[in-house]
């Protein structure tokens, strides 16, 4: 059964930066369309500005702001209404990445000072949410989906620090420690996965005030430390420790898919609505988890470097399989009053469509039919396109009937 959504008193400064966010996917979008039609003749060195475009403003301008929507959402009270925040957060996290294109060294401005300048207005905005959602902490339960919530965001405030030391880096700072693995590593086990978890216990789970499971908190837990262990590990240039921070991560997935076994297997795959998007992601994320092991294990342990290819269908697992459907879910969730009356038929083109586009995608890029990539790409971006209509229309409906 879907998890109840009520009505968040925050709402319309969620719906401000879920607005943004869509608005800064499809510049995500194009990028992959175009790129999905080129694979083979990417020159990967000077298109550099443009591949980190894509992935920043997938991650930054897409997820992670898509992100401080649903902490609103769920940590908003009623009590001080942040009217500046959500405002401040939505112009820099949504500027920030598209900043990557022009000021990336080798871009067409190439300035590595500006570039600095916006990272650290996002990671202003990051802080400021951090604080706000720590002082909302002791006026709302703390149930499993606000715990993960809570986790991620403390997690990404991390990842923003080092997103800045790296660019630090680039603008001449010396200092020691390997920032950028630091980086990766912490974004994902410690950043992306709790994300994750949290948004699939809100739909599917115990939902947002439901009472904390022992094991849900657990999971939560492996996945927040496995973060900081990544970073230590990385700083201190120890990869070997690095199948710690991995054991961290395979009992958190394994508690996660007992938990989540029998929501997964009693989803109805034809209702339309958010929770079969939620389930495809609880199953896209155990694939995340067995992808990884597989990378760790035959290339990281034996000191060689995956293939891109199989670093590109992780990546698209991860951020398209997991977030972008976990998104879409909550998207769903909270424009559910006006879906029957806009693009009502969407709904099913967006599932099964993007379904086939993301699930193709890196399947040939795991098994290295590569000119399939260009078959696989026009489906996904255009049904995500059709799913970014819609829930902005939806969205925009939503606020005038507030
Ligand atoms: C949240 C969303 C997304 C994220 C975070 C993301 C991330 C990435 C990353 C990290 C790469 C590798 C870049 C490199 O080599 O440095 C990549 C490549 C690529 N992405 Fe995405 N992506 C996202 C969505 C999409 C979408 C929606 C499409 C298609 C419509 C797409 C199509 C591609 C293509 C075609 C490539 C190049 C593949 C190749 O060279 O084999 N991506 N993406």
């Amino acid at each position: 059964m879907a998890a109840y959504t009520p009505p968040a008193p925050y709402a319309s400064a969620a719906r401000l930066t879920w607005q943004v966010a869509l608005l800064v996917f499809i510049v995500t979008i194009l990028i992959g369309l175009m790129n999905g039609q080129r694979v083979g003749a990417i020159d990967t060195t000077a298109e550099r500005s443009l591949l980190l475009t894509h992935l920043q403003t997938g991650t930054v301008g897409w997820i992670t702001l898509a992100l401080l929507g649903v902490t609103l959402w769920l940590f908003g009270n009623g009590d001080g209404d942040p009217r500046m925040l959500p405002r401040f957060a939505a112009v820099t996290v949504g500027v920030y990445p598209l900043t990557f294109y022009l000021f990336y060294p080798g871009g067409p401005v190439s300035n590595p000072a500006a570039l600095h300048v916006f990272g650290t207005l996002a990671l202003i905005a990051i802080v400021w949410m951090l604080i706000w959602t720590i002082q909302q902490s002791g006026r709302v339960p703390m149930s499993v989906a606000r715990l993960g919530v809570l986790g991620a965001l403390i997690n990404l405030t991390l990842v923003k620090i080092l997103d800045v030391l790296v660019e630090l880096r680039f603008a001449g700072l010396a200092f020691p420690g390997d920032v950028n693995t630091a980086h990766s590593a912490m974004m994902t086990v410690g950043y992306v996965l709790p994300a994750a978890f949290a948004l699939v216990e809100w739909r599917l789970g115990g939902g947002a005030d439901g009472p904390r499971s022992l094991w849900g908190t657990i999971s939560i837990g492996l996945l927040v430390v496995g973060g900081w262990l990544a970073v230590i590990v990385a700083v201190i240039s120890q990869p070997a420790l690095f199948q710690l921070v991995l054991l961290l991560q395979i009992a958190a997935t394994i508690i996660f898919a007992v938990r989540m076994a029998s929501r997964v297997s009693g989803a109805s795959w034809l209702d339309r609505g958010g929770d079969r998007h939620a389930a495809l992601a609880a199953i896209a994320i155990i694939v995340d988890a067995a992808l990884l092991v597989y990378i760790v294990f035959a290339f990281f342990a034996v000191g060689s470097e995956p293939p891109r290819a199989l670093l590109i269908g992780l990546n698209h697992t991860e951020f398209v399989g997991v977030l972008t459907n976990l998104m879409f879910a909550t998207l769903l969730a909270v424009t559910a009053s006006v879906r029957e009356q806009t693009w009502a038929w969407a709904d099913d083109v967006v599932f099964w469509g993007m379904s086939i586009g993301w699930i193709g995608f890196v399947v040939v890029e795991l098994i290295g039919a590569l000119s399939l990539v260009a078959v696989f790409t026009p489906i996904l971006g255009v049904c995500l396109l059709i799913g970014i209509a819609a829930y902005s229309m939806r969205l925009r409906k939503v606020a005038a009937s507030a």
